[in-house]
């Protein structure tokens, strides 16, 4: 079992910062997984595992597994050991609800956890952070609490199943055994632990540093007692991108000592800016990504203006050494979302050796993130009040294990 590095700086390191508010590369260079995974102290999610998932749920693994773009996990083998016994776990993810709409990188971890839920039959909750956003960001309460139910339906869309899934806001939920849980937490975490992990300073108003609970108690079954009443020994098992982990080492740290089970976590790349691998697709620069409510013609042209190109300045030059792979986006984006694994081959091979020219592999790109954006268009308009008001009803899910 790994050690919790638990007084660990989420942004101790001087040429990269990753933490849930930043996370950038030094000038010019990628963000270097394998470091983050030292630093942080979780563990790599290798071969063997993905195997395993292929065996227990028998069916082929997520691409996203496939690929490596979840790749650093908590625990995730106790989770399967246990499965493996029958004994049953359940999903925690979330979204700060700080834009009108999502971007591709917020689709990553959802999309994962609907394959994890299909796949091992299980419950998830899903948590929108609005009393977060409405702290960071200036936001006012109501406009929060829009938001997040604007979310929710692009979150819907997903293709979650309804029998098993709560989702729910914290300015609603919030209270009751949830609460009691927060409180016991906030008790075990001491200022100086909260500065060390998540890099508070004394400017900080207090609100910020009364957040970090509120994230951490959903991982614990009985903050939701319409859900898991007497199943206090539940695991939970946590997707998101690696950016989150800070919260989750604080939760892994204190649950012991509240009796409880440490959370288990998968743990996913960051699906980078259009301008290139330092940084992560964020909401924050329009210009770096690309929006579930993008039109055709905006992929286009972001696509072709934007995306960052690892091919060759002239022609004659590119036909001679080929393409940069490493550091070219549309390659990038294609492996997270062309699903064919031939065709991907048959692109990385053609254009690295210079067949291919950037003009067609930014094409073939468009027409994949068109396709799935329009997708997704669709299914979201199909999402009534009535269906949100349905997720989010505080009610038992009979049949969530089946
Ligand atoms: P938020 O809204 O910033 O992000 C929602 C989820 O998307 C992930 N993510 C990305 N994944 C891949 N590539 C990107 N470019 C990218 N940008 C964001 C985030 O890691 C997250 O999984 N505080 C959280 C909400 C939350 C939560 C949770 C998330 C509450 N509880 C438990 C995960 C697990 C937030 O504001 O996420
Ligand atoms: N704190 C996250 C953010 O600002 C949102 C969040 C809340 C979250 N709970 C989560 C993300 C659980 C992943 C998993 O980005």
């Amino acid at each position: 079992m790994e050690v919790d590095k638990k007084e660990e700086l989420a942004s101790d390191s001087s040429d990269q910062t990753v933490n849930p508010w930043e996370v950038s590369a030094k000038e010019g260079g990628k963000i270097d997984y394998d470091k983050l995974i030292d630093q942080f102290g979780c563990q790599r999610l290798d071969d063997s595992l993905i195997d395993r998932v292929q065996r227990l749920t028998s069916r082929q693994p997520h691409v996203f597994l496939r690929r490596g773009v979840f790749f650093a996990h908590r625990d995730f083998n106790e989770v399967l050991d246990a499965y493996e016994r029958g004994d049953k776990f359940y999903l925690y993810t979330g979204r700060g609800p700080s834009s009108e709409a999502l971007h591709l990188g917020h689709l990553i971890p959802f999309m994962f956890t609907k394959y994890l839920q299909e796949a091992f039959k299980v419950p998830l909750v899903i948590q929108l952070t609005d009393d977060e956003k409405c702290m960071w960001k200036n936001l006012s309460v109501e406009e929060s609490q829009r938001l997040a139910r604007e979310n929710a339906k692009d979150i819907i869309a997903c293709g979650f199943d309804v029998t098993k899934t709560f989702i729910f806001s914290d300015f609603d939920y919030v209270g009751g055994a949830f609460y009691k849980n927060m409180v016991k937490v906030a008790k075990c975490v001491t200022l100086n632990k909260a500065m060390g992990i998540f890099g508070f300073s004394g400017e900080d108003h207090i609100g910020k540093l009364s957040f970090p609970p509120v994230q951490a108690v959903p991982s614990f079954p009985s903050s939701f007692p319409h859900l898991f009443p007497g199943k206090d020994k539940l695991r939970c098992l946590i997707p998101c991108a690696i950016d989150q982990d800070p919260y989750f080492r604080m939760t892994r740290d204190v649950a012991p000592r509240l009796g409880y089970s440490k959370p288990a976590l998968i743990e996913s790349s960051f699906f980078p800016a259009l301008q290139g691998e330092n940084g992560k697709m964020s909401a924050s620069d329009p210009n770096s990504a690309i929006y579930v409510t993008d039109t055709a013609k905006e992929i286009k042209n972001k696509i072709n203006r934007y995306a960052f190109s690892g091919g060759q300045d002239s022609i004659e030059k590119h036909r001679e050494i080929g393409a940069n792979l490493e550091v070219d986006i549309p390659v990038k984006y294609l492996s997270f979302f062309l699903e064919d694994d031939t065709e991907l081959e048959h692109i990385k091979k053609e254009y690295g050796e210079g067949r291919m020219l950037t003009g067609e592999v930014k094409k073939r790109l468009t027409e994949v993130l068109t396709e799935m954006v329009e997708r997704h268009r669709m299914a979201r308009a199909a999402v009534t009040d009535e269906m949100v008001d349905a997720f989010m009803a505080v009610r038992p899910l009979p049949n969530m294990f089946e």
